[in-house]
Formats: C-alpha cells, sequence, structure tokens
C-alpha cells in the first residue's frame, strides 16, 4: 500500500515523477505529491484524489531540478486531504520524505517532537519521520549514512519503506527498507528507486532489490548499500523479463480488460515456467516428505487453496491439505512441524498478512514454497523454493491473470505430491495450453455475457452458487463481482441454501449457478430449482461437457466448451470476470480502482 518514488538525473523531472507515480498508482490513489530539489529548495506539490488531480496542478508549471521523491497514498492515519498528502517537509525544509508502510510508535514520537517546539502539518504517521531526521542532523552536524540508519532504525517501529532527501544534497537519495519493498536501477545518467519494479522496467531491467533491514545511498555516480545492523551485505538482483507494454493500457480503456485477454498467454507462460522448474519442485516435495500441507494467502489468491484442498481429497492425497486465510493463521495457532508443507500464495509477494503468516509458519520448522508473481518480492525471499506465476504485470486492482495462475499452480502441486513422475507431469501441464485456448472461446461470449451483466447491475444483491470443487470458483466470482461491481455477491454451497440463505430469495434475485463438478452437478441442479421455484433468476455457468442440462424454468446460460477437469472448473473463472467488469462498468465504476482499495496490501 502506498507507492513511492524517486529519481536522479531528469530535466523534466515533474514529468519523470509522475510516469514512475502512474504505474504505482494502483498501491493507493488517495492523494499523491511529489517533491523536486531545485539548487536546495525544494518544491512540493501534493493533492488529495487520483493522480490525475495531481498532474492538472502542475500542469504548465515547469518544475526545474533534476532529482526528487514522489508518493500514491492508501490512507490508514489521516484522512485523504490535501495536508495528510506525501511527501513531508521538516520543519525547516531541509528534509523531505515519502514513506510506505506504518510507524506504530508515531504517538510517541509525535508527542516529543511537539514537546520539542516542533509543528505538525498533518495528522499522518510519517510526517515524524521527517521531523526526525531534521532533529538528528542538527544534533549530529557529522553525521554519516550509516549513523542516519543506525538512528531511524533505532527510532521508528512498525513497518516502513523511506525515500529521503535532503535540501543541500540535491543530487542524492537514501532508501530504507524494513518490510515493505523497495528496489532500484543505476543506469548511466539515471537513478530510480521505487517500491515496485514495474514502474523501474522502462530505466533498465537489471533491477537491485533491498532486503529487509537494508538501506541505500544513490547519487549518479555512486551506490552505498549497507545493513542496519553493519553485517555483511548480501545483494539481490534481479533481471525482469516483463514486457514494459504490459504495463501500459495498449487502446483498452482498462487495464482490468486487457488482463482478462492476457490470460491465454500468461497461462501458456505459466506452463512454461512449471515444465522448467518440474523437476527442482519434484525434488524439494520428496525431500520435504510433508504429511501435511497448509495453502495460506489472502482474498482472490486464498481460493486457489481452497480447490487444491478439495482437489486433493479427489486425488486421494496420503497428506491432509488444508488452506487457512493469512491474517487469522497465528491467531488461531495451527499445529506445524518438519514435516509441514506451507504453500504461500500471493501475487505481489508483499501482502503483509502473508508474509506474517509464512514467517511464523516457518518459526516453527515449516519449510515454505512461495508462489508469487513479483521476483525479489518479500515472499519470494521467505520461500524455500519459489514459483514464479509468470503472469506479467498486473495492474488493475481486481486481480485476474494471477488468479487463474494462482488455481493452476496449486493444481499441479497436488499433482507433485500425486505423482511425482516427470513425464506424466509434463504430460499433465502440456494439457494447460487446452485452458488457453478455451479462455479465448470464453472471451468470443463477451456480448451475451455482457447482456447478463447487464441484468445483474440493476440488483444489490446475489448469489453465487456451487457445490464441491465449483464453491471454490464462487468464492473467487462473489469477491470480483463485490470489488469491481459494487454487488454483495455471496458464495454459497449449493447444499446449505435451504439451512438459512434461501429465505433471502426474493423475485427477481440474480443466482448464479456453477456446473463444473461433475460429481455434484445433479444434486446442484435439484438446489438450483428449489431457487427458481421461490423468484429466483436463474444463471448457469456449464463447463461440462454434453448438452445444455434441461432446467424446468427459465435460465440464462452459458455453456464453456468441453476441457478436461480440473481446467473446465478454473475457466469459468473468465466467466465471473466478464461478469464483474461488465456490470462495473454499467455502474459507473473505474473497474481498474476501484474505491477504498489497493492492489499491494502491505500493511495488516
Ligand atoms: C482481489 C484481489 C485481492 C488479492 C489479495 C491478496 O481481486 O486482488 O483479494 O488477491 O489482496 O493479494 P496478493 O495476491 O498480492 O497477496
Amino acid at each position: 500500500m502506498c507507492g513511492i518514488v524517486g529519481i536522479i538525473g531528469h530535466n523534466d523531472i515533474s514529468a519523470e515523477l509522475l510516469k514512475m507515480l502512474h504505474g504505482l498508482e494502483y498501491r493507493g490513489y488517495d492523494s499523491s505529491g511529489i517533491a523536486v530539489n531545485f539548487n536546495g529548495d525544494f518544491q512540493v506539490y501534493k493533492k488529495a484524489g487520483p493522480l490525475s488531480v495531481l498532474r492538472q496542478e502542475i500542469e504548465g508549471i515547469t518544475l526545474q531540478g533534476t532529482s526528487g521523491i514522489g508518493h500514491t497514498r492508501w490512507a490508514t492515519h489521516g484522512a485523504p486531504t490535501d495536508n495528510n498528502a506525501h511527501p513531508f517537509l521538516s520543519l525547516n525544509s531541509s528534509v523531505t520524505v515519502v514513506h510506505n508502510g506504518i510507524i506504530e510508535n508515531y504517538k510517541v514520537l509525535r508527542k516529543t517532537l511537539l514537546e520539542k517546539g516542533y509543528v505538525m502539518a498533518s495528522e499522518t504517521d510519517s510526517e515524524v519521520i521527517a521531523h526526525l531526521i531534521e532533529l538528528f542532523v542538527d544534533n549530529n552536524p557529522n553525521w554519516t549514512f550509516r549513523d542516519l540508519v543506525v538512528y531511524l532504525s533505532d527510532t521508528l517501529e512498525g513497518a516502513y519503506a523511506l525515500l529521503i532527501q535532503f535540501a543541500d544534497k540535491p543530487n542524492e537519495i537514501y532508501g530504507l527498507r524494513f518490510e515493505c519493498p523497495l528496489a532500484y536501477v543505476q543506469t548511466a545518467n539515471t537513478v530510480a528507486i521505487s517500491s515496485d519494479i514495474a514502474s523501474l522496467i522502462g530505466y533498465d531491467r537489471n533491477i537491485n532489490i533491498l532486503r529487509d533491514g537494508q538501506a541505500v545511498h544513490i547519487t549518479l555516480d555512486n551506490e552505498e548499500l549497507i545493513n542496519f545492523d553493519s553485517t555483511e551485505v548480501d545483494r539481490l538482483h534481479v533481471s525482469v523479463d516483463w514486457d514494459v507494454k504490459a504495463a501500459e493500457k495498449s487502446g483498452y480503456d482498462y487495464f482490468l480488460r486487457k488482463e482478462i485477454d492476457e490470460q491465454s498467454d500468461s497461462v501458456r507462460a505459466l506452463k512454461r515456467t512449471l515444465i522448467d522448474k518440474a523437476e527442482k519442485i519434484t525434488a524439494f516435495i520428496k525431500d520435504t516428505n510433508p504429511d501435511t500441507v497448509i495453502f495460506i494467502a489472502c482474498g482472490s489468491a486464498s481460493y486457489s487453496g481452497v480447490f487444491a484442498s478439495v482437489f486433493a481429497r479427489h486425488a486421494e492425497l496420503k497428506q491432509t491439505v488444508s488452506w487457512e486465510i493469512g491474517s487469522e493463521f497465528r491467531y488461531n495457532p495451527p499445529i506445524i512441524n518438519e514435516k509441514t508443507l506451507v504453500i504461500g500464495m500471493s501475487q505481489s509477494g508483499e501482502t503483509a498478512d502473508t508474509v506474517t503468516a509464512l514467517r511464523y509458519a516457518k518459526s516453527k520448522g515449516a519449510k515454505v514454497i512461495s508462489i508469487i508473481n513479483v521476483v525479489g518480492s518479500t515472499i519470494s525471499m521467505i520461500g524455500d523454493l519459489t514459483i514464479n506465476l509468470s503472469a506479467g504485470p498486473e495492474v488493475a486492482v481486481p486481480s485476474t491473470k494471477a488468479v487463474i495462475n494462482q488455481f493452476i499452480s496449486a493444481v499441479f502441486l497436488i499433482e507433485v505430491l500425486r505423482n511425482q513422475e516427470q513425464d506424466f507431469l509434463t504430460q499433465w501441464l502440456l494439457t494447460v495450453d487446452e485452458l488457453a485456448t478455451v479462455i479465448g472461446k470464453i472471451i468470443e461470449q463477451e456480448e451475451v455475457i455482457k447482456n447478463y451483466a447487464k441484468q445483474l447491475a440493476g440488483h444489490q444483491n446475489m448469489f453465487i452458487v456451487g457445490r464441491g470443487l465449483d464453491y471454490s470458483i464462487s468464492l473467487e466470482g462473489a469477491l470480483k463481482l463485490k470489488e469491481t461491481a459494487y454487488i454483495h455477491a455471496e458464495a454459497m454451497y449449493a447444499g446449505e441454501f435451504k439451512h438459512g440463505s434461501i429465505s433471502l430469495i426474493e423475485y427477481g434475485m440474480p443466482v448464479l449457478i456453477l456446473l463444473g463438478d461433475e460429481s455434484v452437478a445433479a444434486k446442484t441442479i435439484i438446489n438450483a430449482e428449489e431457487v427458481a421455484t421461490r423468484g429466483g433468476q436463474l444463471f448457469i455457468i456449464d463447463s461440462l461437457a454434453g448438452e445444455n442440462f434441461d432446467f424446468s424454468c427459465e435460465v440464462n446460460y452459458i455453456k464453456i466448451p468441453p476441457i478436461k477437469k480440473p481446467f473446465n472448473l478454473i475457466s469459468q473463472i473468465v466467466v465471473l470476470q466478464l461478469l464483474a467488469y461488465h456490470a462495473g462498468l454499467h455502474r459507473n465504476i473505474n473497474v481498474d480502482k476501484p474505491r477504498n482499495l489497493a492492489k499491494s496490501v502491505t500493511v495488516e
């Protein structure tokens, strides 16, 4: 949450900072701001609202200076106002700071500063950092980079990625990372530093990633990287093969729609990654020889774990496979030991709830596989083994292509637990191509889906119903409709309806029925008819081979071309994505940036 950027070496500095922030806006869009250092004076512009408001504010103003820092905010402490927007200036304007994370002891720090005569211009936890640095420098005129880092890491409690500039050091940026991501590139004439590699690849694909507890001091021709605790520095470089165009709209109105279209390619990319890595994964699982497997994740990323836990039963695995929500895991203490394999699933690789849960599991002796989409992310570094989802950059806040790849990789791991023959696994992975083809065919039915979405958009409440493996798909569909179309969609086990929730059914209420798990389809249909009898309006998504099922009532029917289990079930997600997308458009929602959300949730 919140995106921070910094750049040195550009004449058109404000344009460059805005460009970088544009690539990070999905991390938060409550406010944005920039500070440019011109000959020792900071020019600060910050506005509540999305980046477009800041863009308008500085239109026509030529900012001089060749370095600066910027911020896009997801509000935690303090409402989304101009005053609470970053960057923050210190009292005497000698320091500017942008911060991602939460300073947990800010109240104490604030009180101390107020007592010393400092004045707070905002209600945020972050502003104290700028004043503290100024105070530190005033008290320690001969300070060094290391002194500053030791001071800040000793003083600040919580999570932070920080960028700091000093008025009298125009072409230098200081960055600190503690439990929030930070990475940088250094080319012949540019230094760029950011929360996210997506805004760096336009400058260079060879990215330097700060590990937790590291700090960097960079200029155009120098760079010093240190650990907070003065231990030997373990550098991390990654080379990112993401296409720069993949992070652009390329003619689409919304990233969300573009990313839905990209899914055929992204599942093929994952297939290649898994084929390349199959032997390593197999060896790791053989070595671990787990008797318990736990998927840990949050939101959409968690549903692949729900799916895998049911799929494991169909596969008659000897291990117990379960799933847990990251934010709950530590507080409902699970039994974990060296025979526990934990699978952390995360698109961003930065979700704080998942990070803490995985660290907890590791501290109890579990082996961890991290499945992430962002190389060099925090979760990628926690894993004893890391698998890249290979979905390419995902910009829209509602996750699509990463989710599909999460389902595929979760099921793949179940297959590895069941059968470690390399030929079998390669053959299994080759069938992923069929899913890629079917995704394209589902998208060809967009006009029909769009029409159904229009009907859904007229309702505030709906159910998505499935049994068995379909239930995890209904969870994902419900979340997509909630976040993208603001429709209160509830996932429901078909058999559970009659135990209470069916009382909510009234004339015209939409109920979406998933028919992907053949072992329970006949029973689901009976439950669907019970809903229709009470006035519910049925929408059927049928991914089973054969003719359409016969219903004794009128239904809206979407038939997915036949494809092998479990890919037929996974393909249903694409229909749900398109329904959510079009329902959101009908409701005039900015589907790329739904209200109150951020893509990378780095606070607990
Ligand atoms: C929904 C969505 C979220 C994420 C969740 C976890 O579309 O994107 O529910 O799945 O916040 O995020 P990651 O996968 O980055 O850990």
